[in-house]
């Protein structure tokens, strides 16, 4: 992505999170020599629509140079010109210019808004039978997902995940600033340890009770409904301690239980080109007897992403 655009996303995303008022109007311009420009940051009316207009050069350009991007009240975005912006970083704006603007919606529901993401093989499956899923996915969506990762306030994982994969959950492929750490789940002194050991970004852990936990990570706990934590719960908890959009990473067990609860706002799935026959599937819920009784999406997108894809649906009414 053009370096100049990914500044302007990360500043936009920046003051939307400290504003937190529904603007209507924002203007960039963005000059290739310098840091991108917020020019203009009003509130016009009450409108929940909102207009993002873009300058790539000097403020004084004609007026057909200029990018004109509408977004609507479920976020949907609206190319009304593409300016001097090239296919390929209108292409970004569309992919990436709406999580920007989450913060408003957490704001509105009072808990955070969450994102899902697996690399998945063509059959479905998150790892292999041993927990290998390094590899699954190529070089341009891991760079994906470190730009999500700096768009989004927090970054979580299962307790699984964290004993098998010991991820460092950073932003390293792109500019940005870390997200906060989230592990859900029953940790050991041996998790925290491994936890602190791997980065000394700040860590949440959220369970039923605290066994193990130290006191340098932030513990809260959830009380549980039957043997798991109310993923609702989980989002409302997050948004009283300044998480309001967040990442969530896996595993299968993590990411199923938000899922057949309706608490995933946007589930992005890489397809990588390869079968495993066997392993660990992504999803894992409840039986179903009929088709009709499968999650629908009510909108998606597949996005190029090299020369592989990725599934963009969007649940809960969300448009993204
Ligand atoms: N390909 C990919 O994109 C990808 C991404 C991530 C992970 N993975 C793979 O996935 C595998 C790990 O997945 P997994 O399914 O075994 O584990 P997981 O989902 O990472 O962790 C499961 C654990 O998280 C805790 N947990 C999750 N939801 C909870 C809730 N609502 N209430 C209470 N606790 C909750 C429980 O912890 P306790 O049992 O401790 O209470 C549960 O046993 C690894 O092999 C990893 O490599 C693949």
């Amino acid at each position: 992505m053009n370096q100049v655009l990914w500044k302007t996303l990360l500043k936009l995303r920046h003051e939307i999170g400290l504003s937190g008022d529904n603007f209507r109007f924002c203007q960039f311009n963005i000059d290739v020599d310098e840091l991108p420009k917020l020019n203009k940051f009003s509130e016009r009316n009450n409108s929940t629509s909102k207009q993002v207009v873009i300058f790539l050069g000097k403020l004084n350009i004609p007026h057909s140079n200029i990018a004109k991007i509408h977004v609507d009240a479920n976020f949907n975005i609206v190319v009304q010109s593409t300016g001097n912006l090239a296919a390929e970083e209108i292409q970004d704006l569309k992919v990436y210019l709406p999580y920007c603007f989450l913060s408003l919606l957490a704001r509105k529901e009072k808990r955070a808004i969450s994102i899902a993401h697996f690399a998945q093989s063509l059959d479905g499956k998150i790892a292999t039978f041993s927990g290998d899923s390094k590899r699954i996915g190529n070089e341009e969506n891991l760079i994906h997902a470190h730009r999500m990762r700096a768009l989004t306030d927090g970054i979580m994982i299962g307790s699984g995940t964290l004993r098998s994969d010991k991820p460092r959950l950073n932003v390293r492929l792109v500019e940005g600033v870390n997200p906060t750490r989230i592990v859900i789940g029953s940790l050991t002194e041996t998790d925290c340890t491994c936890l602190r050991s791997i980065s000394n970004e700040p860590v949440i852990v959220i369970g039923k009770e605290k066994q193990g936990v130290e006191n340098e990570i932030s513990f809260h706990a959830l009380p549980p409904n039957g043997s798991k934590i109310k993923c609702t719960d989980i989002l409302t908890c997050l948004y009283e301690n300044g998480i309001h959009t967040v990442y969530l990473e896996g595993g299968a067990i993590t990411t199923s239980n938000f899922l057949s609860e309706s608490a995933i706002d946007v589930f992005q799935l890489h397809i990588s080109p390869q079968i495993f026959g066997s392993g660990k599937s992504g999803i894992c819920l409840p039986q179903i007897n009929e088709v009709g009784e499968a999650i629908q999406f009510q909108k998606f997108s597949f996005e190029p992403v090299g020369n592989t894809m990725m599934f963009v649906g969007r649940l809960n009414g969300l448009a993204v």
